[in-house]
């Protein structure tokens, strides 16, 4: 861990986070995909944010059939990302300026170009063949059981050379690994190990309720009309390709040797499980599996005050004491919150982050959500994203979350050279770094003025969250003694805040009204959220 950075074990919890999809950061040498050396040209912004560390989606070598999340080789740097140097300096650099770096880990399965896989594949007898998992045919040749995979079609592939299938719950190009073979799970503390010495501060951990599989290879049963959506499409409930009970023991394993280092390196899962109460497991006792788990449920759920709070108070609950709400809106792999939750509505956007910024927990910020960038729409024939060609028009995978960041309102947005083509088309939103950093009311100001806010007060770093009852779109927390107040709906509200002590708007994501409180109450005006505080 590089010096400049404090020892505090608890970091995480008072940090905000944010996510680099490298490929679409900023390009330093002009082939029109972002790179490690653009990262590091960029990470003035980041520390002017004042965001506390960096999760970067994969940067190990990949063929790239998912982008990234099909590594080939988990010891070294994708090519056109860089080096294994750029990236400790990354790691460096970004510690001088109080930033930490966390990488994105993708155990469940490799790229079949990896080595163990080619050496898998070569023969029934040889030493890694187990690595993955391997089964015969039906009795008619048909595949060993029902499971489909997350991208759609079944999970598994035949092998023709040996008349066995693999199995993969993503690609034909993604194989599962066995991670009932001790030598799997040794390669991986390998792994860890490797990264965490290098200063690493942790691993986002990609589908981590899925490593390990019933060991008999049970059919999973189907869906019923009670069933998430999803599911019903796939026709069948995931009970047996994952969220298996021993997938515990794997991220306890992690934990012991996370705990080795000083201070420990941090564990965020991919926790993309349908119920509160599955996420709430993967925190263990509360201090021996994750640090934290992504909220798919609170991802998932429609920009609505009841919806919403629901959830929060849900996972306030039911997470072992000591464990950690994380909260975020936009990532790689959904449509970005400024599409689906606020519609490009820059009042709802506003809200939508100052309540991510408010809430207790650690926020992690999607690249572009601090200047509230939108989807961008997608032909056919532009799509990368093998989910979106697969399943157009019924839903267009997702490159359109994943364009490259907008920096200014130069060629390319100031993403890669002028005349260059970027490896995804620019967003056309018109929003860009520059111009929000000069406009001291944007979007980016309100996110920057947040964090700040927010590292300066110990209430909306630790306060417990006590809620009011919603009423009709008006959501209200207590975090100590510190309001916060969010209209999501299109009626101007007024709240009352009392007046002794005296109390200030400390920030309103409208930024009118911010300022000392008259008279104990506050007008909120439709889709306007406020942070309330007791007068110094
Ligand atoms: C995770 C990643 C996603 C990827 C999938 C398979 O969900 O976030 O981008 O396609 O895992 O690795």
């Amino acid at each position: 861990m590089p010096a400049s950075l404090p020892d505090n074990p608890d970091w995480w919890r008072s940090a905000v986070l944010y996510q680099v999809y490298v490929r679409s950061f900023a390009d330093s040498d002009g082939d029109g995909i972002g790179d490690l050396r653009g990262l590091l040209g960029r990470l003035d912004h980041l520390a002017w944010l004042g965001v506390d560390a960096l999760w970067l989606s994969p940067v190990m070598p990949s063929p790239n059939a998912d982008w990234g999340y099909d590594v080939a080789d988990y010891f070294a740097v994708l090519d056109e990302y860089g080096t294994l140097d750029d990236l400790d300096e990354v790691i460096a650099s970004a510690g001088r300026v109080g930033i930490r770096v966390l990488l994105d880990l993708v155990p469940n399965h490799t790229s079949d170009r990896h080595a163990w896989f080619v050496e898998a594949r070569s023969s029934v007898e040889a030493d890694r063949r187990h690595w993955y998992v391997w089964a015969d045919p039906g009795s008619d040749g048909s595949a060993p059981n029902n499971w489909v995979g997350s991208f759609g079609g079944p999970a598994w592939t035949l092998d023709p050379a040996s008349g066995q299938y693999f199995l993969h719950n993503f690609l034909p190009e993604q194989p599962d690994l066995n991670w009932w073979h001790d030598g799997v799970r040794g390669a991986f503390d390998d792994i860890l190990r490797f990264w965490w010495d290098r200063g690493v501060a942790g691993f986002r951990i990609d589908v981590c309720n899925m490593m390990i599989k019933d060991a008999e290879l049970r059919d999973n049963p189907p869906a019923t009309e009670d069933d998430p959506f999803i599911m019903q499409m796939f026709g069948q409930r995931p009970v047996y390709n994952g969220n298996r009970p021993e997938a515990h023991d794997i991220l306890r394993r992690w934990r012991t040797i996370a705990d080795g280092y000083t201070p420990p390196r941090v564990l965020l899962g991919e926790t993309n499980v349908d119920t509160l109460e599955n996420l709430a497991t993967y925190y263990g006792s509360g201090a021996d599996e994750l640090h934290m788990g992504f909220n798919f449920p609170f991802i998932e759920a429609p920009f609505d005050a009841a919806a919403l709070s629901e959830i929060v108070a849900r996972t306030e609950a039911l997470l072992p004491p000591g464990a950690w709400p994380v909260w975020t809106g936009s990532n790689h792999d959904v449509s970005r919150l400024a599409t689906r939750w606020c519609e490009g509505d820059p009042r709802k956007v506003r809200l939508a982050l100052l309540m991510l910024l408010t809430l207790r927990g650690t926020p992690v910020l999607y690249q572009g959500d601090e200047i509230g960038l939108t989807d961008r729409a997608f032909d056919k024939d532009e799509l990368l994203d093998p989910v979106g060609v697969r399943f157009w028009p019924h839903y267009p995978g997702r490159d359109p979350e994943r364009t490259p960041m907008p920096w200014d309102d130069g060629p390319n947005a100031g993403f890669t050279a002028a005349g260059v083509t970027p490896w995804l088309p620019m967003a056309d939103a018109p929003m860009n770094v520059a111009d929000q950093r000069a406009d001291p009311d944007s979007v980016l100001h309100l996110v920057r003025d947040a964090i700040a806010l927010r590292r300066r007060s110990p209430d909306l770093l630790g306060g417990e969250y006590t809620p009011d009852p919603v009423d009709d779109g008006l959501w209200v927390w207590r975090r100590g003694g510190t309001l916060v107040a969010l209209n999501l709906s299109a009626q101007p509200r007024e709240i009352g805040v009392g007046g002794t002590p005296p109390k200030t708007v400390a920030l309103s994501s409208h930024r009118v009204s911010e300022g000392p409180v008259v008279e104990g109450t506050v007008d909120l005006d439709a889709w306007e959220g406020v942070v309330v505080t007791s007068r110094a």
